[in-house]
């Protein structure tokens, strides 16, 4: 089994990405952590706590409690920027889910995942799904804890596409300089950007489907899964939901499922026209070592066979 930690903020995608890690055998999701992001911190940790009561607060895998535990609320040097145009003003808008009922451990995000990496004797591979704050604080205030991590598979940038301005993804945008500490970390990286998650579609037919499967998960996550589709078509012109996070848990869980380049990749902080832009040297012309495998095909019918396979046993164990 694949021990991971997922750093997020959900977030529609974020939201699928848990479901996945939560349900897949090939997974032990030993924490959720969460970063403002999609929203503030307040409302994705709040979202992160509706969504661990919705499936039941345990691993499906392990039938361990999943720890939560909340993490930054402002980027390490940046304003926070939010994503209401996409995820509406909840960070979760589109459904009701249950009320809350899974509470915070006392420790932070960024102790939290010190301390599993401390106390672990395996190492453990760690997810960020949202901007790279907590994983750069956690790097910055305990560096010895890198001997721990297996790898970094992480939803954000892109080679040829963009989303938040013409020169960057969202999530490197946000926090620009933590994603820097991330990707110079010296840790195997492998960037899951927006070159693959834009065809990782869920498309308003498949939604429909689901939505009519109308169990204890499908019933909430179709809907939402229609808000995130129709923002995503209302802003970019994308014809159903990009399931962007949940991706990159589909990467470690069957590793065919994206094609990678092994490729320097380094983070825009200083402009503020192109910041957080992930220039990734396909060509070779720095002269720089490769640092990060960058992800860019995608098996999108094997994507969607994990995911939606997620939701049917959600369903059937929720029942
Ligand atoms: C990323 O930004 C967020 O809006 C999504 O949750 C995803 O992590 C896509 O650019
Ligand atoms: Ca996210």
């Amino acid at each position: 089994m694949k021990k991971i930690i997922l750093d997020c903020d959900p977030g529609h995608d974020d939201m699928m990405a848990i479901m996945l890690a939560a349900s897949n055998p090939e997974i032990d999701l030993l924490g959720v952590t969460t970063v403002a992001g999609n929203q503030t911190g307040a409302k994705t940790f709040e979202n992160a706590r509706k969504i661990l009561t919705l499936i039941g607060k345990k691993d499906l895998a392990t039938g361990k409690e999943i720890p939560l535990a909340r993490g930054a609320d402002v980027p390490l040097f940046k304003p926070l920027t939010v994503a209401p145009q996409i995820h509406g003003s909840s960070g979760l808008d589109g459904a009701e889910l249950p009320a809350p009922d899974v509470d915070a451990l006392e420790i932070d995000a960024v102790d939290f995942i010190i301390k599993t990496l401390n106390e672990s004797n395996e190492k453990i591979t760690l997810v960020p799904t949202g901007p790279l704050t907590n994983i750069a604080m956690a790097f910055l205030k305990a560096p010895a804890i890198k001997n721990k991590v297996k790898e970094i598979v992480l939803m954000g940038g892109a080679v040829y596409d963009s989303n938040i301005t013409p020169a960057a993804e969202f999530n490197i945008y946000v926090d620009p300089e933590a994603a820097k500490i991330v990707f110079d970390s010296g840790l195997p990286v492998t960037m899951i950007g927006l070159d693959v998650t834009n065809k990782s579609l869920m498309t308003f037919p498949v939604i429909e489907d689901m939505i009519g499967w109308n169990g204890p998960a499908s019933k909430i996550v179709g809907p939402l899964m229609k808000f995130f589709a129709q923002a995503n078509k209302d802003n970019f012109g994308i014809d159903g939901a990009p399931v962007h996070d949940a991706l990159a848990v589909a990467r470690v869980i069957d590793p065919s499922v994206v094609e990678c380049e092994f490729l320097n990749v380094d983070i825009e902080t200083a402009s503020e026209l192109t910041r957080g832009q992930t220039l990734a040297d396909l060509y070779k012309v720095t002269g720089k070592e490769p640092n990060v495998d960058v992800a860019l095909k995608v098996n999108v019918d094997r994507f969607l066979e994990l995911l939606l396979g997620a939701i049917r046993t959600l369903d059937e164990k929720l029942k």
